[in-house]
């Protein structure tokens, strides 16, 4: 007799976890089928995110982080430092013992919950008196049966075309993370958000980084104040070659690296590298899900495709995270998790795409929520813009590091916050205050009249508030 589940999640990423525990806590019985194999063999839970994506690069990106400012921030505070060095091993080993301990403890959360993990690869083959049939393929094959089924299989690296990864010399964000030694001459493919984060890694450990990007402008998706602000500071202050508006050709890999042929205004031009990192995007993970079998529609790259409350054209099936449409950000897969458990144990849920944040870990932070000034003006919706700089914030002062602005966007006659970006080492903190006003569709007003502790970075927030209306106090 198969085992039967009010609900099967497949997937153990943020989205499909936390959708997992969710259930769980409202009293349903839940398995969860994950097949990741760490690089030792052992089943892992935590998908990307946790084994591949965010916790092992925060973790590389705080290391290289301390190894610069070693090198080149404690002088301004009268510390000398001589013969610093850096162990790429021991780096390496933090790096995984940080991943050990987060796929771990999801384990941990399953049992707390009840819920059972399911090892192997999840597939659809059919329908059947109990509900949906999903097969788990693995060790001990077998089919279960569940009331739901949540898909929550993330994404991969897209790959292009004639550039075979091998994740030794030509990588994407699983072999990037993993490099035994400083690359001395590292190419990367896209200034998008992979490879800012990762180039910024090895440039600080001391790779020369050039970043060689298709499209004409920088960070087209961030607001263009902040993208300037960051171009100049990448470029100009710290170095990094980002070419834009090029074509790759050829991507060879030699005995020496690799050399990769590109156009850039309408000339031929290479570049020679040791190691070659590939991240042009992600492309949702729908292969082998079986969606033929049961008639799950997928549209045309792949997404499964959703309603607004990531119901699937099938009954009670579900598809949330990197899978369907909106941005591959593991807190939206994660709330997008706890809505569809609530709806399959029949409450009422809802996600708000609308006040998602955005944060690019570069040294400084980029974050942002809501709407950027060229799409308010795209749309013809009359705002007012508040800006206000770090430089001259006593705590950013004391920090030693004032890079940035934070800028708000609201709305001209109703004052209701629309956008707020920030560029500064904390951004990816400072903007949870924005999410959360935009959340309660706060006014500029309201964050100006609430208290600011002092000296802390949020008074910038507080002094951009001001700003709206044109009565910044310290400036
Ligand atoms: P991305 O979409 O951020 O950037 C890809 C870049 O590659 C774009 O600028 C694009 O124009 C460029 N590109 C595409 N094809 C190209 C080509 N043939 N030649 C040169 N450039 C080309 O994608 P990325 O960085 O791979 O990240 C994937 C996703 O992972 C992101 O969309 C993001 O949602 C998620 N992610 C989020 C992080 C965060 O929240 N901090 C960190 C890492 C990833």
């Amino acid at each position: 007799m198969a085992q039967a589940f009010d609900v099967v999640v497949i997937g153990s990423g943020p989205a499909g976890y936390i959708g997992a525990i969710r259930a769980a806590q409202l009293g349903l019985r839940t398995a969860c089928v994950e097949e990741w194999a760490n690089p030792a063999g052992e089943p892992a839970l935590g998908g990307t995110c946790l084994n591949v994506g965010c916790i092992p690069s925060k973790a590389l990106l705080e290391s290289s982080e301390q190894y610069e400012h070693t090198l080149t921030g404690l002088a301004g505070h009268g510390i000398a430092v001589s013969g610093v060095t850096v162990d790429i091993g021991k780096m390496i080993a933090r790096k995984e013992a940080i991943v050990s301990k987060m796929t771990k403890g999801i384990e941990t959360l399953f049992r707390k919950n009840k819920i059972t993990w399911l090892k192997g690869h999840g597939r659809f083959v059919g329908r059947g008196a109990g509900g949906w049939q999903v097969e788990v393929s693995g060790g001990a094959a077998e089919v279960v049966e569940a009331k739901a089924v949540v898909v929550a299989t993330g994404s991969k690296a897209r790959h292009l075309p004639g550039v075979p990864v091998d994740q030794k010399v030509v990588c994407d964000n699983v072999g990037a993370l993993a490099f035994t030694e400083v690359p001395a001459r590292l190419g990367v493919i896209g200034a998008g958000v992979i490879g800012l984060e990762l180039g910024s890694v090895w440039r600080r450990l001391g790779s020369k980084v050039v970043v060689l990007e298709a499209l004409p402008g920088f960070l087209a998706a961030a607001d263009e104040s902040v993208a300037k602000e960051a171009w100049r500071i990448f470029t100009k202050e710290q170095g990094l070659d980002i070419r834009l508006g090029v074509t790759i050709g050829k991507v060879e890999v030699t005995k020496k690296g690799v050399v990769v042929a590109y156009q850039q205004d309408g000339k031929d031009e290479r570049l020679e590298c040791d190691r070659l990192i590939v991240s042009v995007g992600r492309i949702p993970n729908t292969d082998g899900l079986g969606a033929d079998a049961v008639g799950l529609k997928v549209d045309a790259r792949g997404f499964i495709e959703v309603d607004d409350q990531c119901r699937t054209n099938l009954a009670n099936v579900f598809a949330i995270g990197d899978v369907v449409r909106g941005p591959m950000l593991a807190h939206k897969g994660e709330e997008e998790g706890v809505m569809v458990a609530e709806l399959i144990a029949g409450q009422k849920a809802h996600v708000n795409l609308e006040t998602i944040p955005w944060v690019i870990y570069t040294s400084p932070e980029i974050a942002w929520v809501g709407r950027t000034e060229q799409q308010l003006k795209a749309d013809d919706v009359p705002y007012r813009v508040g800006q206000f700089p770090f430089s001259i914030n006593g705590r950013a002062l004391g920090h030693g590091d004032t890079h940035g602005f934070v800028k708000m966007l609201a709305h001209s006659h109703t004052d209701e916050i629309l956008g707020v970006h920030i560029i500064n080492t904390h951004a990816s903190e400072l903007i949870a205050e924005a999410v959360v006003a935009m959340e309660f569709r706060a006014a500029s007003e309201d964050i100006a009249r609430i208290v600011h502790a002092h000296p802390s970075l949020s008074e910038v927030t507080h002094e951009a508030a001001l700003a709206v209306s044109k009565r910044a106090l310290n400036m």
